[in-house]
């Protein structure tokens, strides 16, 4: 029996979406925790759960990326998900799964930028491929967030300016795929919050992701993007494979 067991933690931030009278539900969630005897206390993004081990909190490398690299509650909510694809491209490393990183899209890099530290990425020998539109109009699908600007693409630029083999590219996907994308992929990150696009990528990229690569699909389990959920299911299920819906709201495959 392990003795040096690390003590629980907690991770809570005030971060949730879809809440009707956000007071009301702040009150709600601090009194179930006042209740909660064993710590171990997970509250933002959509989740709360409680006497759990919540390992990234101690994985030191992790976070100090994590901290080094997020700025926002919003972000500083997603670590569990965060956490999620660390494990997903970390495995592709240390499987010596073949290939590259893929993430469509990156928006700002934070969890581009985290996994690179994390994984020490400047070292491994592979490329990482960021895609994003960076600005926002209105033609677009998607939502506009609040740090697109016609500045977004040379932060990102500037934000990953010390790793040679992370390659930022501005462009519609999937269309820019078609310009810039590797061959072989061992981890795949799709979250684009759109359907149509997000279709087209898998339709070009699932075919080159190694056996054992990990596809994390951000927004597989949200309600707000279920249309995305109901076009990807047949896509997988005519391929032999079934989406993993994870409570953090990410869907995942190993090819
Ligand atoms: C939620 S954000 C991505 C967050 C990022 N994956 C992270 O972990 O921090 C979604 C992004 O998708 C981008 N996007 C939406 N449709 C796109 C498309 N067709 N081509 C390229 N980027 C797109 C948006 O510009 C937005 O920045």
């Amino acid at each position: 029996m392990a003795t040096n067991a690390p003590l629980p933690k907690n991770h809570m931030v005030n971060s949730f979406f879809g809440v009707r009278d956000r007071s009301a539900f702040t009150s709600a969630i601090q009194s179930a925790i006042n209740e909660i005897a064993s710590g171990g206390v997970f509250a933002g993004d959509n989740l709360f759960t409680f006497g759990r081990n919540l390992s990234f909190l101690h994985d030191s490398a992790f976070m100090e990326a994590f901290e080094r690299h997020v700025d926002n509650p919003i972000e500083k909510a997603t670590i569990w998900r965060i956490y999620l694809l660390s494990w997903a491209a970390r495995r592709a490393l240390t499987l010596n799964v073949p290939g590259d990183f893929v993430e469509c899209a990156c928006y700002r890099g934070t969890s581009a930028r985290i996994l690179s530290d994390y994984l020490d990425f400047g070292a491994s020998g592979r490329n990482y491929y960021l895609y994003d539109l960076f600005e926002h109009d209105e033609t677009n699908a998607h939502l506009r967030l609040e740090a697109h600007s016609s500045s977004l693409y040379e932060q990102v630029q500037q934000r990953f300016a010390d790793l040679d083999n992370v390659h930022v590219t501005r462009g519609k996907v999937p269309e820019i795929l078609h310009e810039v994308s590797p061959e072989k992929i061992a981890f795949m990150h799709i979250d684009l919050n759109n359907a149509e696009a997000e279709m087209g990528a898998l339709k070009l990229l699932f075919d080159r992701m190694s056996p054992g690569a990990a596809l994390v699909l951000d927004d597989y389990g949200w309600l707000a993007y279920r249309q995305q959920k109901f076009a990807e299911d047949p896509f997988f299920e005519a391929l032999g494979y079934q989406v993993l819906e994870l409570p953090t709201g990410q869907g995942l495959i190993i090819k």
